[in-house]
């Protein structure tokens, strides 16, 4: 994928002019890496090494003969190191940043997860690192905070706005803005200014290609639906680019119903009817705003879903028709997620389970013959004090409260 910036009529890069001389040099720094074999090479390795790629695609048997339809297969993307997608991204970037010779990295988190992964990044490659993540963020993804501060991040609570992603954004951009020189801003999703959406994209292709080989292996043909969550975009583009250029495959992406999309409270961009074309945050895409440009307020149980903005690449998609979009509420969202655990012995992140949400209302619809992949963007631990109180769990409480107690002492 080499692109001028804009997918349709989506994206672009609507930058301040202190930022131009950076993106151009960033854009300069990926091309040349696009086009030396080396550097692929190079990230398979690190991948491969440092990470646990390929990561496998699962069988589901049990959850299959649940639905008794199509063959539901799950990748693993929650066996990266660190539990989530976010590592191919950020490892490539890491790999882009020593190449440009920047010594510090700053970025945005929504669940932590990413900003998990920036800082595993900037501990091995010996560079500085600034985590900016709502403040909201911070108080439902404490344990994520924690590692990073350990292993030698600042993680700087954002208390502006909704005090959640899009906050964040703002405030790295803010920073990156004052530090051009010395920083490079490790953008955790397929949004953004361009280069960034591409950028992403192509780090994050390596999960398309794995499942497409592993698929073929596995199954014999290629699948007939894959699903994905669809927070800012990334691990949906990440495997939906094993599948393109295959009409007969069809993508699915799935975003935050919340409390149902006609209650105002949720996240989805691409479908329902509360979002419009707007320009924000460095690019051209749909946005949950109102009729003064002013962004919404969203809701997700899942914080990586929970962004106003959606990847320009998927609203070109979207626009084409190649992709289509469904939304799961946080109730369907806790059901799936308790299916798949009991049934499988897997817990997907928060995040992760809108597509399994999707998968289970349309495989009974078909063949055994046929194949589903849901992408598992990442793994459940981190979610466990929302998913212990979303559950109820009576024991989980009596331990918090004993733990509170312990440390009032
Ligand atoms: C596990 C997991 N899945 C999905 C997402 C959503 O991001 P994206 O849409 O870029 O894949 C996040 C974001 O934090 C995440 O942590």
């Amino acid at each position: 994928m080499k692109h001028t910036g804009f997918f349709g009529q989506w994206g672009g890069a609507f930058i301040p002019e202190i930022l131009h001389q950076t993106f151009a040099e960033l854009t300069i720094a990926l091309r040349q890496a696009q086009d030396d074999p080396k550097f692929w090479q190079e990230y398979l390795e690190l991948m491969s090494s440092y990470s646990c790629r390929p990561t496998p695609l699962t069988f589901a048997e049990n959850l299959t003969k649940h639905f008794g339809g199509a063959k539901i297969y799950i990748k693993r993307e929650d066996l990266n190191h660190t539990g989530a997608h976010k590592a191919n991204n950020v490892m490539g970037q890491g790999l882009l940043v020593k190449r440009m010779g920047k010594k510090r990295v700053i970025a945005e988190t929504g669940a932590g997860q990413h900003g998990m992964a920036t800082a595993t990044m900037a501990a091995k490659f010996g560079l500085e690192c600034t985590i900016y993540m709502g403040e909201v963020v911070v108080l439902r993804q404490r344990p994520n905070v924690f590692w990073m501060e350990k292993m030698g991040a600042t993680v700087i609570p954002v208390q502006d706005g909704s005090k959640t992603l899009k906050d964040a954004i703002n405030e790295a951009f803010r920073d990156w803005v004052t530090n051009v020189d010395s920083t490079h801003y490790v953008l955790g999703t397929a949004c953004g200014p361009a280069p960034f959406p591409e950028m992403v994209s192509w780090f994050q292709s390596i999960i398309g290609t794995e499942a497409r080989e592993q698929i073929l292996a596995r199954h014999g043909k290629l699948p007939a639906r894959v699903y994905a969550c669809v927070g800012g975009g990334s691990n949906a583009m990440g495997i939906f680019q094993g599948f393109l250029d295959n009409d007969e495959v069809q993508l699915v992406g799935v975003e935050a119903g919340g409390k149902g999309l006609s209650t105002g409270m949720h996240a989805s961009r691409l479908c329902g009817q509360d979002a419009s074309p707007g320009v924000a945050q460095g690019y051209k895409t749909m946005f949950l705003q109102n009729s003064d440009g002013q962004m919404l307020e969203t809701h997700s149980v899942a914080a990586g879903l929970d962004y106003v903005g959606v990847s320009p690449i998927l609203s070109d998609l979207a626009e084409k028709g190649r992709v289509r979009f469904e939304s799961a509420t946080d109730d369907e969202v806790m059901t799936a997620l308790d299916l798949t655990m009991r049934m499988e012995g897997i817990i997907p992140a928060l995040e992760s389970t809108h597509g399994f949400v999707q998968a289970f209302k349309e495989a009974p619809e078909l063949s055994p013959d046929e194949a589903i992949i849901i992408n598992q963007s990442g793994r459940g631990d981190k979610d466990i004090f929302t998913i212990a109180h979303a559950f109820n769990d009576p024991s989980w409480k009596q331990f918090i409260i004993a733990r509170a107690r312990e440390y009032s002492k």
